[in-house]
This record gives structure tokens, C-alpha cells and sequence, in this order.
């Protein structure tokens, strides 16, 4: 079994504010009158009202439900996830902090790949962990997390956690599920596998069963930021087995999750048509921008996600046509981490497609 930093294995730290959500539930009644509290209940909020309306005001005096039980109910319901398995915090980028201040001790050792989603690692040297990282693998078409590599450095590494995205950014490579029940066996029983799912939405088979089941000694994570977007009201859950989500919920910053982001993702969530359609449209848009940038005999990554990674020649080259478009106010993403600073990365929006856009890219790639 991974392990727990010592100083969460005994009773403690306890959350001294469950939050009136969580006491509502608990004594089976509403609290009509809340005069214990220190929030701001009586504040008019006029300017507020008129800039946003009473619909959204309602929801801004008091804190969020710690336990975001209507987010999670909904997404239990559509994805057949035991509501117990599920955890929600304020997105993806929060999730990757908590599990990590649940599982490492400053001094312990994380691997990840080199290049991946950089927020892991910078997380994790904030927090004092040392960063092993393996590199990609690399070939014509190819740009996919070394899972036997990951495992290796594990092992030799004696990590306490490893860091993987799949689907991956900025590779945009997905792995299977039969690989990732590989990797997990390879690792060392006691090393963690953190498995950030911010782009599951987009895979073909999203809903699969797979996708939705808490695995041993791993924490999947998932955001509304993307497929659902919310990125802006910062709001994600992580799928994990009920001992492990017991001991995130004791270093969580409990009221995270505001009162409204939770409201617009239920919202949000019980209108699944929608987000469906959005999902349709961001995967016809990505294919529709790798067909054409592959008929200019470029280098595109495929890609599971709601991007597509082009990988340039040279370093000086991305660099070159990154300053070029930024010029022109178009900002795509160009990798800071020197292993992948020939791959410029586009996101699947309406506005990549529009004629003339991309030209300095084009150019690029023709060239
Ligand atoms: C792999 C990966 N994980 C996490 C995130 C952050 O998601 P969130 O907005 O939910 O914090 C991103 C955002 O780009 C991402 O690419």
C-alpha cells in the first residue's frame, strides 16, 4: 500500500469548520438563522445585484458545502462513480496540490516526465519534494509519457509518487487502459500513482467503465474546466477509494469551492446535451485543424484532447513563429521546457480555424 506522511496517520488534524451544509445534513434540518457564522449576511449588495443580478447574488454571503455533495451527486449519477469515491476541490491544479500535501513529505522523491503539465512539478518543489524526470518517447508521430521509464525511475528512485496525464499536455498522447493497469502494477507498491484526467472528457470512450472506477493505490483526477467550461470558477474532483479521500479532506482548504461555482456546475452538469455538443464540436474542430495542417506536411501530434500539438523543426523556429503571431495578438502555447521547445500547441477553438490566422505557422510548416 503507498504511504501516508506520518503526521496524517494518527486522529488529526481535524477540520475545525465542516461547514452549515455539512451540520444541515448531519441534524436532518435547515438552518433557518444563521447567527453564528462571520460572514457577511446582511451586507445589501447592490452594486453587486445590479451588475450581476439577484440570481447570483443569492449565492455569494455564505461558504460553499465543504462536501460539494450536489456537484458530486451528479456526477456520481452520470458516470456511475460511487458518490463516496469522489472528491470535489477548486479544479484540477488544486487536486494536484492537495494529493500531493496528502501523500509527500518535503525531501521525498516524485517522477513525472520531462515537459509534461509543468504545474505537477513546480507543486511539487514547492513543497520541497525532489523532481525526477524521465523523457518522453520520441519517434515520427509519437510524443508519449515513457510509462516502463516512469516505473523504472520509481523503483530506482524509491519515489513516493508518480505524476502522469492522460490524456497527456502538451503531447496530447493517450495511453490505454490496459496500459495504465501496467503501469500501476510496475510501480512500487508503496509509490503513488497520481493519474491527472483533465482531458478524459475528450477521449473516445469517454464513459467507459474503466474511467469512472477508483483503482488501488491512485488518485485519478478531473476538472470542469474544460469540456464543461468552467475554468474560471475553478472546479474539478478526484476519483479515488473512500480511505484515501478521508485523508485528502483532512488537509483540504474547506471552503475552496465557492458557493456559486458550485450552483453554476450543477447548472451545468444537469444540462449534459450541452456539454456534450460541445465536446462533438471541439473534437471536429481538432480534427478538422490536424487535417489541415498535415496536408501542409506538418509534424501533428495526435491527440486525445481538446489541442493539438505541432512539432516544428527546430526550437528557434517555434520560438520564431510563437514571436510572430504574438506580434500579430494571437497567443498559442509554446513549451517553456527545453526537451519540447520545438512543439507549439494549438487549442481546437473556433478562432484557430479562421483563414489567415495561423498564416506565420503555415509558413513554418510549408517552408
Ligand atoms: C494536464 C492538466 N491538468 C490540470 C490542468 C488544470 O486544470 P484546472 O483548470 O482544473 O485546474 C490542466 C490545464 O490546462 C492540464 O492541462
Amino acid at each position: 500500500m503507498p504511504r501516508y506522511p506520518e503526521h496524517l496517520t494518527g486522529e488529526g488534524p481535524v477540520n475545525p469548520f465542516p461547514g452549515i451544509k455539512v451540520l444541515e445534513r448531519r441534524i436532518g434540518r435547515e438552518i433557518t438563522h444563521r447567527l453564528g457564522s462571520n460572514e457577511g449576511l446582511d451586507m445589501p449588495h447592490r452594486a453587486l445585484r445590479e451588475h450581476f443580478g439577484d440570481a447570483v447574488v443569492e449565492h455569494v454571503y455564505g461558504y460553499g458545502d465543504a462536501e460539494a455533495l450536489g456537484v458530486r451527486q451528479r456526477v456520481s449519477a452520470q458516470q456511475n462513480i460511487p458518490l463516496e469515491h469522489l472528491l470535489v476541490d477548486a479544479g484540477a491544479d488544486s487536486l494536484i496540490a492537495l494529493a500531493l500535501r496528502t501523500t509527500c513529505e518535503a525531501g521525498e522523491t516524485v517522477v513525472s516526465t520531462a515537459g509534461t503539465y509543468p504545474t505537477f512539478g513546480y507543486f511539487a518543489q514547492g513543497q520541497g519534494c525532489r523532481l525526477v524526470e524521465p523523457s518522453y518517447i520520441e519517434a515520427p508521430g509519437v510524443l508519449a509519457p515513457d510509462l516502463e521509464a516512469l516505473a523504472a525511475a520509481a523503483h530506482q528512485e524509491n519515489a513516493q509518487l508518480v505524476y502522469l496525464a492522460n490524456p497527456d499536455n502538451p503531447s496530447g498522447h493517450l495511453h490505454s487502459d490496459s496500459a495504465i493497469f501496467k503501469l500501476r502494477k510496475a510501480l512500487p507498491d508503496d509509490c503513488w500513482l497520481l493519474l491527472d484526467e483533465a482531458y478524459g472528457d475528450f477521449r473516445d470512450d469517454a464513459g467507459s467503465e474503466f474511467l469512472g472506477q477508483a483503482l488501488p493505490g491512485v488518485i485519478r483526477l478531473r476538472t470542469l474546466s474544460k469540456a464543461h467550461g468552467l475554468a474560471g470558477l475553478r472546479v474539478g474532483y478526484a476519483i479515488a477509494h473512500p480511505d484515501v479521500l478521508a485523508m485528502m479532506m483532512k488537509v483540504r482548504i474547506h471552503y475552496a469551492v465557492s458557493s456559486f461555482t458550485q450552483a453554476a456546475a450543477e447548472v451545468v452538469l444537469d444540462h449534459p446535451d450541452e456539454v456534450r455538443e460541445h465536446i462533438e464540436a471541439i473534437k471536429a474542430r481538432r480534427e478538422q485543424l490536424a487535417a489541415h495542417f498535415i496536408a501542409l506536411g506538418a509534424d501533428v501530434l495526435p491527440s486525445a484532447t481538446n489541442f493539438i500539438g505541432i512539432r516544428l523543426p527546430s526550437a528557434e523556429l517555434a520560438a520564431k513563429v510563437h514571436q510572430q503571431l504574438l506580434a500579430e495578438g494571437v497567443l498559442v502555447a509554446r513549451l517553456a521546457h527545453p526537451a519540447l521547445a520545438n512543439v507549439i500547441r494549438i487549442t481546437a477553438v473556433q478562432a484557430a480555424l479562421e483563414p489567415g490566422r495561423l498564416a506565420a505557422l503555415e509558413k513554418a510548416v510549408s517552408a
